[in-house]
């Protein structure tokens, strides 16, 4: 049984949902986690909803040291030939967290990697809305899982421009697609705030799409149309 918590507190609903953020410096990477633990968490996901429910998942979970080395090289190279090339591009606290991350993904001790099984070798064209919308909320909830019971996680998803090599190192056949990698350990301490987005006013659109800019720039509030 484990407790929903932040820093021996249980965290109400809207508090779990609102400071679940990307946990890149706080893994504890000297800590082991105990398998039962993401069992539970995985169990928890596999409640999610998925189209007509057919549950189109796969979770890889990665422990073994080597397993976790192979994967997390194609990691590294991925975000360094991405990233490096464009330091410009993200905050500089974004890159260096990033970073971190990929300088130690091996390091973390539990990767977890959700996959979409596909009724044919192929993705299919157009819109893949209900295709990913059958994994993709499940994965949201296992890191909610995770967080109510002091883990970190994090979504991340470089490595798949290298997704055939990593699939080679997983034994992964062609109709298993990974959908993301997210490293899982112990957070160091439990506490974190909720963070600044995009105001719901520069995003909300009443009846129709409401403006030409997609609402990027424009900060006036809905009151003041
Ligand atoms: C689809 C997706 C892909 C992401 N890929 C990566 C990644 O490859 N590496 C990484 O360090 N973070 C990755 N992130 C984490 C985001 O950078 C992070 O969620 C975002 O900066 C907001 O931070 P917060 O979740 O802490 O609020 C990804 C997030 C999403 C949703």
């Amino acid at each position: 049984m484990s407790v929903n918590y932040d820093g021996g507190h249980m965290l109400a609903p809207d508090q779990l949902l609102t400071t679940t953020r990307a946990v890149r410096n706080r893994l504890d990477l000297s800590r082991p986690v105990d398998s039962s633990l993401i069992e539970e968490c995985l169990r928890i996901a596999l409640q999610a909803p998925s189209r007509a429910n057919v549950q189109p998942w796969h979770w890889i979970v990665v422990t073994d040291p080597r397993q976790r080395a192979a994967v997390g090289s194609w990691y590294t190279r991925a975000w360094r030939e991405r990233f490096e090339a464009n330091p410009d591009r993200y905050p500089a606290a974004a890159i260096r967290s990033a970073r971190h991350l990929a300088d130690h993904i091996a390091d973390v001790p539990v990767l977890v990697i959700p996959c979409l099984e596909l009724e044919a070798l192929e993705l299919p064209t157009g819109n893949q809305a209900s295709l990913w919308g059958s994994l993709l909320p499940a994965v949201w909830s296992y890191m909610l899982a995770a967080r109510a019971r002091g883990l970190g996680t994090a979504w991340t998803t470089v490595h798949l421009a290298y997704e055939r090599e990593v699939s080679a190192v997983l034994d992964l056949p062609g109709h298993i697609r990974q959908a993301a990698l997210i490293p899982t350990a112990h957070a160091i301490g439990t506490a974190f705030r909720p963070a600044r987005r995009r105001p719901l006013e520069t995003v909300l659109h009443l009846d129709r799409w409401s403006r030409s800019d997609g609402g990027r720039t424009e900060q006036e509030g809905l009151s003041a149309r």
